[in-house]
This record gives structure tokens, sequence and C-alpha cells, in this order.
């Protein structure tokens, strides 16, 4: 691997220009490239490399006025009449800070960030790229504004164009809400990603597209597709006993995700839900949220309960009813068929008892109010 982390200064007229080529080491045993950036102010200019590993890579930067291999010096903190500063930090990772202040067209060449942890890295006697593998162009994308919908005209278009890549590029491909978009794949530097037809809560979301290259980690740019909420999945009512469980629930598309909140509808007015048992519990996340109700009380949380979904954008409401029902309400169905049976042998009894005994032929109605009784025997 033979890959630089460069930065260029160059020298257009009377002006100083920095051109950053952004590149990085990637030592054995490193668990992530480093990310890298570049920022000019007035007539500084800073470079910034952070390098993950294990043990935790050492960062040298080194500079040429050439680009080419065989004629970079390493630069120190307090060089060049001590208008470079190095500030490094190690930890979990190494960071690093070059700093050149009071530009002059000397300045301008080619630096890099080196790093390595490979336990023999300054052993002279090696060759140093033997030691210091350096590695990755992250490319510089250009990429759509963000957009929110729904826009005017029902389409939209994404477009990413990849302006500038240290290293030969394969493919792009485009990704929403971190998941691949099947058949986006193409090999163009140039990409776009179209609606013919916008569902602007479906279609709302992080999109990012993705390039992919031979010799360097993939490069990428996101683009945020925004929209209202829209709940899609609530519980419209919840039937309980008094002192069970009560959970209801909402959900919703559109990005970015809701923040999420639950009042009570009571007498006309929203109230803040009134948690002074602490009985109520909110569990919220992303574009899902639960109201749980422990110990329901027939008294005091019957009714309406709103969700409401809120972002930048703007907001939504459902509502969800909660009834309660008493202890005894499992119970009333048995309790009146009681009821009937009861009332049933009161009116044979009362019949039988009313009717004289010459009414009686051949015993038939005796009969008759036996049977009766032996068949609801059956029941009991
Ligand atoms: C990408 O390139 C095309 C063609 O050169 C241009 O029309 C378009 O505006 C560019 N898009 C962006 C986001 O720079
Ligand atoms: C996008 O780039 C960032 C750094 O620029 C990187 O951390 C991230 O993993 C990349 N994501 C994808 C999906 O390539
Ligand atoms: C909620 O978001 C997660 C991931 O962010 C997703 O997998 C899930 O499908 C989303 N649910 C709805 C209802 O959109
Ligand atoms: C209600 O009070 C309980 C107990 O103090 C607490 O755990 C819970 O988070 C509170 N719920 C809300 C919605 O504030």
């Amino acid at each position: 691997m033979d890959w630089k982390w460069q930065g260029h200064v160059e020298d257009f007229g009377m002006c100083v220009c920095v051109c950053v080529c952004v590149c990085v080491c990637v030592p054995a045993g490193f668990m992530k490239s480093p990310l890298s950036e570049t920022k000019l102010t007035g007539d500084t200019f800073e470079l910034y490399c952070d390098v993950v590993g294990n043990p935790t890579p050492e960062i040298q930067w080194w500079y040429s006025e050439i680009n080419r291999a065989d004629s970079f010096r390493q630069l120190w903190d307090g060089a060049r009449k001590r208008r470079v500063s190095i500030s490094t930090a190690y930890g979990a990772n190494a960071v690093s800070v070059l700093g050149v202040s009071r530009l002059t067209l000397d300045d301008a060449g080619t630096y890099e960030c080196r790093a390595s942890n490979d336990p023999q890295r300054n052993d002279l006697r090696l060759n140093p790229t033997t030691t210091w593998i350096r590695a990755q162009a992250t490319p510089s994308i250009a990429a759509s504004e963000h957009a929110t919908l729904p826009v005017e005209g029902d389409s939209l278009t994404l477009q990413c164009n990849l302006t500038s890549a240290h290293s030969m590029h394969q493919e792009s491909y485009w990704m929403k809400n971190g998941e691949e978009i099947p058949e986006t794949r193409s090999p163009n530097r140039n990409t776009e990603y179209r609606w013919g037809f916008i569902f602007p809560q479906y279609d709302a979301g992080l999109y990012m597209c993705v390039y992919t290259f031979d010799m360097a980690p993939p490069g990428n740019a996101t683009i945020e597709v925004k929209s209202a909420p829209e709940i899609t999945g609530h519980k419209r009512s919840e039937n309980k006993n008094e002192g069970q469980h009560a959970v209801l629930y909402c959900k919703s598309v559109g990005y970015p995700h809701p923040i999420w909140t639950w009042r009570k509808f009571d007498n006309g007015i929203f109230r803040d839900i009134d948690n002074s048992t602490g009985r109520f519990y909110i569990s919220s996340r992303d574009n899902y949220t639960e109201l749980h109700i422990s110990n329901l009380d027939i008294n005091l949380d019957p009714g309406e309960y709103h969700c409401n979904a809120t972002n930048m954008i703007g907001s939504r409401d459902e509502k969800s009813v909660l009834r309660v029902r008493s202890h005894l309400a499992p119970l009333w169905p048995l309790l009146g068929v009681l009821a009937e049976i009861i009332i049933l042998i009161i009116i044979i009894v009362v019949y039988e008892k009313r009717k004289k005994p010459e009414d009686l032929q051949d015993g038939e109605s005796p009969r008759l109010g036996a049977a009766f009784i032996s068949f609801l025997s059956f029941f009991f």
C-alpha cells in the first residue's frame, strides 16, 4: 500500500492557497481509517488526523515542497520559526492537529500525516514504507442541498458529483436511513436518485451517496430530506379492569424522528398528564412511543389520551380512548344469568302454587313442573 495523507499548499500569484488531498495512513492493526479535514482561516491553516488502533498509533507530520516520496522531511512543533504547531493527543485513538500560521509562499507544498503502531516503526535501518503504512484518499463530493417535503411539482432529484478523488473509483450507490437502496449502483462519477411521485412521509429520510474505491475506504455525502411526521399506527381504544396495567402507543413516519408528548383531553381542555400518583410511565424511541399506566384507577384514569409527534417541520396528534371497568365487571354476565334463573324459578313456583288441585288433570302439570326443575338443575 503506498497511500498518503497529504495537504498541498500552492501559490497562485499573490495568494497562498491550500489545496488538500485528504489521505490517511493506516498502519497494520488499525481498527478504522482516520478521518481528515482541513480548515483555512485567515493566514493560518490546520490539518487534522485522527487514527484508531491497538496499540494506540503514533502520529507524525511530514512535508515536501514537491510531492515525491523521498523528498519528505518530518515536521516538529515549533519548526519554521515557531509558525508550525503540532498538538497530538493519545487516548483510545490518536488525534493530531498540524497548524501553520502567518502563511508565506514558502509554505506551499504537500503535507502528510503518518501513523503507525508497529513496534519497530522508528528503527532507522528499516525502510519507512514497510513500517509506516499509508493509505486512503477521502474524496470530495458535491451533493444536492437538503430538501423539505412536500416539494413543488411532486418530483425530486438528489445528486452527487465526485469532484476529486485520489484513487480510481469503482462505483457509487445510494442509501436511505443506513440501508442500501436496491438498483442504484452505477459506475458514474455523477449520480442521481430521482422520484417521479413523492409520498412525503415515506420518502423523507437521511439519504447518502456512497462511492467505493479500488484502494481506499468508501467516501460519502449525506442529504437530508425532511418532512412533517405522520402517525401511522396507534391504539384507538383500550379496555381494562381497575388495578390492571394499560399500554397505549403511537408510531410515526417522517424525518427527522419526532419529539413525543402525551396529554389527556379532559372537559374540553388538553392537560399534561398528572403523574402525582407515579403510575404513568412514557417510553419513546425515534418513531415509536408508549404510555404505560399501572394499577388503573376507575375514577381518575378513563378518558381520551392524545399522543403528539412534533419535529421542526410540523406536528401530528392522535387520540386513544381508555375505558376502565370495575372489578365486578367480569361477574356481571354470570350475575345476569343467575338473576334470570331465579326469576324463572319464582314464576314456576308461583304458578304451581296458584293452581287449584281440581285443575290437575291426571297429574300432568306437576310432571311438567318437575321436568322443568330437573332441566334447570342440569345447569347447577
Ligand atoms: C453535478 O453535475 C451536473 C452536470 O455537470 C450538474 O448539472 C449538477 O448541478 C451537479 N450537481 C451538483 C450537486 O453539484
Ligand atoms: C460515511 O463517511 C463517514 C466518514 O466520512 C464514515 O464514518 C461512514 O462510515 C461512511 N458511511 C458509509 C455508509 O460509508
Ligand atoms: C421506525 O424506525 C426503525 C428504524 O429507525 C424502522 O426499522 C421501523 O420500520 C420504523 N417504523 C415505522 C413504523 O416506520
Ligand atoms: C411518573 O412518576 C414515576 C415515579 O415517580 C416515574 O418513574 C415516571 O417516570 C413518571 N412518569 C412521567 C410521565 O413523568
